[in-house]
């Protein structure tokens, strides 16, 4: 089979090709149609009933697989290693879910889990999944009010955590800052139940608060509960343009079928292979590929904690693959530029046996050409770079090494995977020819798998994504498909950045830099940085009245940003300005300030109500005259 037959026969029946990938799931009530187009960007498998936990856990359990790993745990913070089969992985999450639904959680309802890379964050997850709660993780790196603003939407009965986090250096004190968030926040759970880490225990202060095992004391294990196809597995908060963050809705019944196709076409990943996505359960990445794709296919998956370097070496990941035989790891390119940094000659990729070791995955920003061919000669191995967002859930561009592996052309995020028909198109929505740049969009219905919509709010889901180009779903990226069919994504057409693989939206950024009582007004953009791709740089106006000292100003709005945003924005860059740059209708120019930003040539909107302002900027950057038309 080539990539060439499995995109033909896609495109020749898709339900058909769908309906055939659902052979991979155990369903308790079959489906009355394949496909509903009507309904959002199109709705897969109604009328069936499935359960999305029995599919990742029991039917391995009772299928012969009860012994087999299901998951491996490394963490390099505190040495610890776990195992858990699958038999394990059930008894374990089925208490966790029985003592959710005693106290009180019943289908539907959600479930808000803020917690590290530990495997009691996985039990949490896959327990929602078993009696049909929607799970909605936060990244552990974001700070009590981005908490408080999920909170708010997603209304959760039950909250899970943890005592603290592990960062290189520090411990993340999770409790505390949940406290905040929920006093910040106007929805109150009925209930906060807290893991205690050994390396620091958290105080339980509050009436709601419960201990992890205090809460499952006694508790009856559960049984999975069936759910229609279409009912949300789950909601994760991803960056909008502003600081209201959009909670994607995730379904059952096509995300199983999509992930579980993918696990084998795009990975090539079997039952009983071990498969390693190195990210974090608060990011899509994590819910696709650590949890469920793995765990759907009867593998094994490794859940890490960590960092590609300095925990202890750069070395770190090539001996975990070594010890557990992973079979294919999906990263950030961020991740392997920190590597290549630490270890430009590969030393520790020559000391380890990587024998068994088949592909290198990469997504979450644009992998550079360099970084992929370094890897690729280091590692011997297919480098894959593949283009995904929360909102698809899988990827729409990428290179199927299970199915025939096409060409792989640096700096393309490979060719549209089934499921995804990919258009570039002009501001008009006309498609542009081969090797034009333009706004890149999917044809609906989208695939399986793909948002079902964002959390209550129909009319934001049918505004961001579907209103500019009818017809189309708008994925905000921007880049071009060669005369070979090989899509480039360069850039976002929208306010979002790419940090270190995480996707941050300049808007919230601002929002937080706006409560400084000095500032006037602000704009923050993403200026290029070697290691982690982009990173966020503020220009700040202050108050016609204010005498505050530039350098205390931003040093306040780095700590600003911090303590509401998070560390994960890794905002660290300011510069006070006298004047933002903006057109004529008031709409600040970020790119422009991105390039002078960057030292690039940039050149002078004909809309700019002051082009002034953009030398003075440059000056003040130490880039003069820069500008490339006058
Ligand atoms: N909880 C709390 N804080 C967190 C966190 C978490 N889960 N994850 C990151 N942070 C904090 C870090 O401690 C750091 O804080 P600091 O400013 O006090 O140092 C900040 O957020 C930025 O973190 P990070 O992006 O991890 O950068 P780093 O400088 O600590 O490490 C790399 C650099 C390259 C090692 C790291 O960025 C990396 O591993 N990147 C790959 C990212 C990835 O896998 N993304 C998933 C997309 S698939
Ligand atoms: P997230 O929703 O956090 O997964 O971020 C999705 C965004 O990350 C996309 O819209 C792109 O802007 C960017 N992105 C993800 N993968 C790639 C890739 N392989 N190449 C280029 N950009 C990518």
């Amino acid at each position: 089979m080539t990539y060439a037959d499995v995109r033909q026969r896609w495109r020749q029946d898709p339900e058909a090709f769908w309906a055939e990938a659902a052979a991979g799931i155990d369903w308790v009530e079959p489906w009355t149609s394949v496909l509903d187009a009507t309904q959002g960007a199109g709705r897969w498998f109604p009328g069936a009933r499935l359960n999305t936990c029995y599919n990742a856990i029991d039917r391995h359990a009772d299928g012969g697989r009860g012994d087999q790993p299901a998951l491996l745990f490394e963490s390099t913070m505190t040495g610890r290693q776990e195992s858990y089969t699958y038999s394990e992985l059930r008894t374990t999450v089925a208490r966790l879910a029985g003592a959710m639904q005693r106290s009180g959680v019943e289908p539907g309802d959600r479930v808000l889990i803020y917690m590290p890379m530990v495997p009691e964050a996985a039990f949490a997850i896959l327990a929602c999944a078993r009696i049909g709660a929607v799970h909605s993780v936060v990244f552990g790196g974001f700070a009590a009010r981005e908490v408080a603003t999920r909170i708010d939407d997603a209304t959760p009965k039950l909250i899970i955590s943890a005592s603290c986090g592990l960062e290189p250096g520090r411990k993340v004190f999770y409790k505390p800052l949940l406290d905040d968030a929920i006093d910040l926040a106007s929805h109150t759970p009925e209930r906060h139940v807290v893991l205690q880490r050994e390396e620091q225990a958290a105080e339980l202060n509050r009436d709601i608060d419960l201990e992890w095992h205090e809460f499952q004391d006694g508790a009856e294990p559960a049984d999975c509960v069936p759910v229609a196809a279409t009912d949300p597995l789950y909601l994760l908060y991803t960056s909008g343009t502003t600081g209201q963050p959009k909670g994607i809705v995730r379904d059952n019944g096509g995300h199983a079928v999509a992930l579980h196709w993918s696990m084998k076409a795009i990975y090539d990943i079997d039952a009983g292979d071990t498969f390693w996505a190195a990210s974090d359960i608060g990011w899509v990445v994590g819910h696709s590929y650590i949890i469920y794709a793995p765990l759907l296919r009867g593998a094994t998956t490794v859940m890490f904690e960590g960092k590609p370097v300095g925990t202890p070496d750069a070395g770190v990941f090539w001996r975990i693959i070594e010890r557990h035989r992973v079979k294919a790891l999906f990263t950030a390119p961020t991740a392997i530029r920190a590597i290549r940094r630490e270890d430009p000659d590969g030393e520790f990729v020559k000391a380890s046996d990587l024998s068994h070791f088949t592909g290198l995955f990469v997504a979450g920003e644009r992998c550079d050409p360099p970084t992929l061919k370094w890897a690729g000669e280091q590692l011997g191995v297919p480098v894959i770079d593949h283009w995904w967002q929360t909102e698809t859930g899988w990827s729409v561009a990428g290179n199927t090494l299970g199915a025939g592996l096409v060409d792989i052309r640096p700096g393309s995020a490979g060719k549209p995977m089934p499921g995804w028909d990919v258009q570039v198109v002009d501001p008009e929505g006309q498609p542009v020819p081969a090797g034009d740049t333009g706004a890149i969009v999917v044809r609906l219905p989208l695939g399986p798998g793909a948002l079902a919509g964002l959390w209550q709010a129909e009319e934001r889901f049918q505004q961001a994504y579907l209103t500019t180009f009818p017809g189309y779903y708008e994925t905000g990226d921007a880049g071009y498909l060669d005369e070979d069919g090989y899509l480039y994504v360069m850039t976002r057409t929208d306010d979002i950045i790419n940090v270190a693989g995480h996707r941050l939206s300049t808007g919230a950024i601002e929002e937080v830099i706006a409560l400084h009582p000095a500032v006037a007004e602000c704009a923050v953009t993403g200026i290029k940085d070697k290691l982690k791709g982009q990173l966020p740089m503020g220009f700040i106006c202050t108050q016609a009245d204010s005498s505050a000292n530039p350098q205390t100003l931003i040093d306040e709005c780095v700590a600003l940003v911090r303590q509401h945003v998070g560390a994960v924005a890794a905002f660290k860059r300011a510069v006070v300005v006298k004047r933002l740059p903006k057109t004529r209708s008031g709409k600040i120019l970020r790119g422009t300030l991105a390039k002078i930003a960057d030292g690039e040539p940039y050149s002078v909107p004909a809309t700019i109500d002051d082009p002034e302002i953009l030398n003075e900027i440059s000056t003040q950057l130490g880039h003069p005259g820069n500008t490339n038309d006058g």
